[in-house]
């Protein structure tokens, strides 16, 4: 079967290829997709993936697809990441960045990229920068996802993923045909381990020390669009399409 959302270059790097290419797109978008933890960045990148033909590169899923792996097929940075991860914690720049560089061949993909959960911090976001530059890429512009506090942890709080084919779905908002099963590969739902009340209070407060300061940081190169995170995830995909065709 094609998967037509092949990311095996992104979430295995080193010599991964991904068996189909994105087909050329009339446009190629290069956005980064910014938000809190649970803001629905995951879910807009699935549906404007759908729509503008780029590639969901997502930091959290190559660690979530490291996470599966033997303990012994990790290199030790890895087992660290996964340890912060688990709390709740920032991975150590050092680690996301050399992760992200293994990987730059993605971000020149023809079908243009959504970056999300990449960059999280400015020392992420400068070498992001530099990186991009050296690969002859611009960006399209950043997309700042908005949203209340309270409605985000309701969302990171009914979040269920499968562990195999990584759909995410809602316990009340997007639940799935059968309960605590895959729509799509039948698999298991499961409860991510940083999606526990201790981790996401960790999350938060790392994405207003570390993340939030992005903002700025991307206002002032003019790339900065701001999305209300509230209403369907059509909704909000169809807000985000007009802000980008606003620009
Ligand atoms: P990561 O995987 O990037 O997680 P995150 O940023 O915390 O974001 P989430 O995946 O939790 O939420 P989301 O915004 O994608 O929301 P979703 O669409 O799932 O990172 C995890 C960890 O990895 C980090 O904490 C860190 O340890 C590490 N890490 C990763 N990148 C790193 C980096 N660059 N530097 C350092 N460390 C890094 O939606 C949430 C829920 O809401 C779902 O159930 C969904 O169905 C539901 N929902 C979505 N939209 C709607 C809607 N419109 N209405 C109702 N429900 C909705």
């Amino acid at each position: 079967m094609i998967d037509e959302h092949d990311r095996e270059a992104w979430l295995k790097g080193g010599d991964a290829l991904c068996a189909t290419l994105p087909a050329p797109p009339t446009h190629i978008y290069r956005l980064i997709l910014l938000g809190a933890p649970g803001v629905g960045k995951g879910t807009q990148a699935e549906l404007l993936w759908e729509k503008l033909g780029a590639c969901h590169l997502s930091t959290g899923d190559v660690f979530r697809a490291a996470k599966a792996l033997p303990k012994e097929r990790l290199s030790p940075a890895m087992q660290t990441a996964l340890s912060f991860m688990s709390r709740g914690e920032l991975v150590q720049d050092e680690t996301v960045l050399a992760m992200v560089r293994e990987r730059a061949r993605c971000l020149r993909c023809r079908g243009g990229f959504l970056l999300d959960g990449f960059p999280r911090t400015v020392v992420q976001a400068e070498a992001l920068e530099s990186l991009l530059k050296w690969e002859r890429c611009a960006l399209t512009a950043v997309v700042n996802y908005d949203l209340p506090v309270d409605v985000i942890v309701a969302r990171l709080s009914g979040r269920r993923t499968c562990p195999g084919c990584k759909a995410v779905y809602h316990e009340k908002t997007r639940p799935p045909r059968t309960p605590g099963v895959c729509d799509a590969c039948g698999e298991k739902l499961m409860q991510r381990e940083d999606d526990r009340a201790e981790s996401v209070r960790v999350r938060m407060s790392a994405y207003q020390r570390s993340t939030k300061p992005l903002i700025d940081f991307y206002e002032q190169r003019g790339l900065l669009v701001t999305v209300a995170a509230e209403g369907s995830p059509e909704e909000i995909c169809q807000r985000t399409l007009a802000a980008l065709n606003a620009r």
